[in-house]
Order: structure tokens, then sequence, then C-alpha cells
């Protein structure tokens, strides 16, 4: 697709202002870049250019959280935009944390951690003291994590301190190129789903309140 046609459908997704100011967080964004070079995708993937992070936001919202954690945090576009009084953000990449610290408020600490080691995740947790998670995120990369592993890695967690609320994204069905389409009955089995939003062409987002241990 030439840049053209590509910058003409993007304004058809998300509209002209957006779009400028789309552009504005990726000049931020590369500039970060070529100091801590994370990876490229943070450079486009910004909070105006994806309109699920603006959907994932307000669901988080609509809870009134006092305690927030997003898990694959990347430069914290969705818990920056939170309202809450504590804030975790993790990521494997110490590289883009690094850029985050810049860009994120004193409320929100940054960690590294990789979700798919519970004991290293449930370490980072701990050391920061949270009595409880009133929503733990887990957003636009979690396709890439067998559903068990998922499982296993909240409950590890939930061993530790409660989890209220998982907001988590799932590919839609017959979308190519991803490695797990994880379904509403998959996420089901964390409790109830509240809430369903379709957050953009690819994917829909859950917000789950977890059942009581
Ligand atoms: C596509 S970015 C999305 C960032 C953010 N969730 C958002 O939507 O703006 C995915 C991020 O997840 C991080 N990530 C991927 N796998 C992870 C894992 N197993 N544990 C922690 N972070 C992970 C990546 O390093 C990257 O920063």
């Amino acid at each position: 697709m030439s840049i053209a046609l590509r910058g003409l459908t993007k304004v058809r997704q998300i509209g002209v202002l957006r779009l400028g100011l789309a552009v504005a967080a990726s000049v931020r964004n590369r500039l970060l870049h070529a100091i801590y070079r994370f990876d490229p995708w943070h450079m486009t993937g910004t909070y105006y250019a994806r309109p699920y992070k603006a959907h994932a936001v307000a669901l988080i919202d609509s809870l009134k959280p006092e305690t927030v954690v997003e898990i694959g945090v990347g430069l914290g576009d969705i818990i920056g935009r939170v309202t809450c009084k504590r804030g975790v953000g993790i990521d494997l990449d110490a590289h883009v944390l690094k850029a985050a610290a810049w860009l994120l408020p004193g409320n929100i600490h940054l960690k590294t951690a990789d979700f798919s080691q519970a004991q290293d995740l449930v370490a980072a947790l701990s050391a920061e003291g949270l009595a409880k998670i009133d929503a733990l995120v887990l957003i636009n990369w979690i396709h890439m994590i067998d559903f068990q592993q998922i499982t296993q890695s909240i409950d590890a967690i939930r061993k530790v301190m409660p989890v209220r609320h998982v907001i988590i994204d799932a590919i839609k069905p017959g979308i190519a190129g991803y490695r797990h389409h994880h379904s509403a009955a998959d996420i089901g089995t964390l409790g109830d789903i509240v809430r369903s939003v379709e957050a953009d062409e690819v994917r829909t987002l859950h917000l789950v309140r977890v059942s009581v241990a």
C-alpha cells in the first residue's frame, strides 16, 4: 500500500485531529527510540493511532480503581491515562521502561519482569507492597501466550494479593497473523465477563470480574 493510501485509510479510521496527534506522538517516540532502542512497534503504535487504547482507558476508569497493574505496559499509553492512586507497569523490555519513565506520572512505578515467569512476576509485584489489584491489564501482546500459562501466572499473583478485575484483549476469530485467539469461553474461566467492547478491527476487550477464590 502506498504512503498516501495508508494515510487516507488512517484518516478514515481515526480522523484528522487524531492523525495529527498520532504523528506528533510518533515523532516523540522516534526520538526516545533513538536513545533507548526499544522495539520499533512503539514508534508508530501510539495512543492516537490505536483506538483500542482509549477503549481500554475508559473500561479501566469505569472501575474507579485505586490500584492498577498493567503487564506488557510498553510506553505506558494506557496506564498513564488512567485515574488511579497507584499504578505498576511491568514489561520484559527494560529499554522501553527506561523511555516510559520519562512519560509517566510519579504514581506509576515501573518494573522489569516476564509474565510467563510467574515467580519473577510475583516477586516484582510483591516488592511494590500492593495490598490488592483492582485492575490487572493485559493488552496487545497476551495473544502470544498460551491460555494455560495465562491462568497459571494470574493464579500465582492471586496467591499473594487479591485481583478484583482483569482487562484483557482477545483476537477475533479468523484474523490471521496472531498466535492465539483466546475465546470468550477461555476468558470466562477467569471470572465473569461483565463487559466486552469491540476495540478495533482485530480485537475485543473484555472486562472480567475475577471470581473470589
Ligand atoms: C504491542 S506492545 C503494547 C503495549 C501496551 N500494552 C499498549 O497497548 O500500549 C506489547 C508490550 O508487551 C511487552 N511484552 C510482551 N510479552 C511480554 C511478557 N511475556 N511479559 C511482559 N511484557 C511482555 C512487550 O515488551 C511490549 O512492550
